[in-house]
């Protein structure tokens, strides 16, 4: 039986997270130049995407660019945006064709004004799509995302449209660029590498989170399955026990 047919509908984590690692790797170890991993890692993209909105994954979020990758050589930032740009373009059929809406979360401000100005289009085409949210990390920093919340927050303090205490879990959800977001269930991180790096610090605290070896550029269809299917072996506690998750089930 193939790995897709394998998986239980009943339980499809309705929020995936992707850590998208290991493109400088995979070109390396083909004694090729670190962006045409970062090339080659577009079709992982589409293979995810496609692959997340087949079993019904309702939210996928990929971590593109983080606050900390402008630190990268220029003609590597440079190329990554190019990358987007022309990635933005040529994937907005398979986003229509899979009804599949988009959006982003980061600084988007401190894009590049192209990349920005392309994003912010596909954005808008895909605006009406319903089957599942694509949401891209541009630019974003988990701790960043906090403080930027913290700052609103204090702000309607200030201006007396909030109490201090009625800031509760729900009010902090409110204010981060997730908010529309459902909690992250599963976090996929490829390469082999077991960080978080600054990643949804907030929205996975009950996440489950998955390790796998292979490198982005490698990463297919059934790389996704298999992630998926380990997710659906697992039993998801939220701090009760077995016995408790058992009789509640029943
Ligand atoms: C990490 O690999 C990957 C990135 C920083 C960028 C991810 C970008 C893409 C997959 C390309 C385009 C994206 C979209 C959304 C169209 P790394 O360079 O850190 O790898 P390394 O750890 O092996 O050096």
């Amino acid at each position: 039986m193939d790995l897709k047919s394998q998986i239980d509908q009943n339980c499809i984590p309705k929020h995936v997270a992707v850590i998208m690692d290991g493109n400088g790797r995979w070109a390396s170890k083909q004694g090729l130049k670190r962006v045409l991993g970062h090339q080659k890692g577009v079709e992982s993209v589409r293979q995810t995407v496609e692959a997340a909105a087949e079993i019904g994954v309702k939210a996928l979020t990929l971590y593109a660019f983080s606050t900390e990758n402008w630190k990268r050589p220029q003609y590597e930032v440079d190329t990554l945006m190019t990358l987007l740009v022309k990635s933005l373009k040529n994937e907005l059929e398979t986003l229509q064709k899979n009804n599949i809406r988009l959006q982003a979360i980061g600084r988007l401000e401190q894009l590049p004004k192209k990349a920005r100005k392309q994003l912010l289009e596909v954005i808008d085409q895909t605006k009406d799509n319903d089957h599942m949210i694509l949401t891209l990390a541009l630019n974003y920093g988990a701790k960043e995302e906090i403080v930027n919340a913290v700052k609103c927050i204090s702000k309607k303090i200030v201006n007396n449209e909030l109490k201090a205490e009625e800031i509760d879990e729900k009010v902090i959800n409110n204010h981060l660029y997730t908010f529309t977001l459902p909690v992250v269930d599963f976090l996929i991180r490829t390469s082999g590498e077991k960080r978080i790096s600054n990643f949804l610090l907030w929205q996975i605290a009950y996440a489950e989170l998955y390790f796998t070896d292979v490198l982005w550029p490698d990463f297919r269809k059934k790389d996704f399955y298999e992630a998926i299917l380990n997710y659906q072996s697992r039993e998801r506690r939220f701090g009760k026990t077995s016995e408790q998750i058992e009789s509640s089930s029943k």
